[in-house]
């Protein structure tokens, strides 16, 4: 897929209600953590107009190129800043910002990145294994895979993806990596399904599914960075600003969910987080298991 047709194609997800629960005013100031293909973005500056702002953050050069292109002619009340959106103190600052009205992320993988070529995210295709959303960063999912410990890859692989034969997909690693270095998408999901006994193999995904969710997890750090935005949230809302966060991921959702509870600046606005419904979820898929939830910083 190109670029153009994947920008085409992109769906922001739970775009009405999270954008809905931020309640945009004119002229408010928000933060968008992860600008990604400007979707969410695009839609707060339309509510916001005509002199609202956003300051957005994506770690992901290729990312905000197209999310530039995207976002069209409000271009000018954009602000997009290259970082890790953990960084919020220093590139609100930069963007001459101090407090925000609302601030969304929506975690996880973009479509684009999932289908761009040479990023190493999917099985489907045999490219070197990187996963890496910031290539600027240095740890590559080779790295990780050539570096860690049988048992650390097991730990990654149960705790970040889920996976019940995680200790046998490691061992298979390490006794492969032995005879030679692994270093493309193709070569791991090959060495993940050898690893499994054929009546073991998912029957709705593919065998490397969550072996390959873990890593990208493991290699973006991406669970500690979500942590870290949310303890630094409340200084950097207005009274009655909200915070909404969409998550794909059960682990996510709990972190998420525990910080905002015990965050004695803000109140939880969803005692249940808000899904996607049917109409969206068959529109597209991707979105089935996104989860938001909101909070709203004390008067
Ligand atoms: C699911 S996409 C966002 C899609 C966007 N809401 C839209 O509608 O187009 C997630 C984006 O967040 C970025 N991202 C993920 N973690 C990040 C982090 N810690 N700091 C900055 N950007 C991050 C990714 O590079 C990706 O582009």
């Amino acid at each position: 897929m190109t670029d153009s047709s994947l920008r085409k194609v992109h769906q922001p997800v739970l775009l009405e209600e999270a954008v809905g629960m931020l309640q945009v005013i004119p002229g408010g100031i928000y933060m968008d953590g992860t600008f990604g293909l400007g979707g969410h973005t695009k839609e707060i500056l339309k509510r916001s107009a005509p002199d609202g702002k956003v300051v957005a953050f994506d770690w992901d050069e290729e990312a905000i190129k197209l999310g530039l292109e995207n976002v069209g002619s409000c271009r000018d009340r954009l602000h997009v800043v290259q970082r890790n959106f953990k960084e919020i103190d220093h590139g609100l600052k930069e963007a001459g910002v101090q407090a925000v009205d609302g601030i969304l992320i929506d975690i996880g993988l973009s479509s684009l990145q999932l289908e761009a070529e040479g990023r190493g995210f999917s099985f489907n295709r045999n490219e070197p294994l990187d996963m890496r959303m910031d290539r600027r960063r240095s740890v590559t999912a080779a790295q990780i895979v050539a570096d860690s410990t049988e048992e650390e890859l097991a730990d990654i692989f149960y705790y970040y993806g889920d996976e019940k034969q995680a200790r046998r997909i490691a061992a298979k690693i390490v006794k492969e990596r032995k005879k030679r270095k692994i270093e493309m998408t193709g070569q791991l999901a090959q060495i993940v399904g050898a690893s499994i006994p054929r009546k073991f193999h998912p029957a709705k995904i593919h065998v490397a599914t969550k072996v390959f969710q873990a890593l990208r997890i493991a290699v973006n750090e991406e669970l500690a960075n979500l942590g870290e935005i949310l303890e630094k949230v409340p200084d950097h809302l207005k009274p009655k600003g909200r915070i909404c966060i969409i998550s794909f991921h059960s682990l996510e959702d709990r972190i998420v969910k525990r910080t905002l509870a015990r965050t004695q600046e803000l109140k939880v606005i969803t005692r249940k987080p808000i899904t996607p419904n049917d109409s969206e979820i068959r529109k597209n898929p991707r979105a089935r298991s996104s989860r938001l939830r909101v909070a709203e910083r004390a008067a």
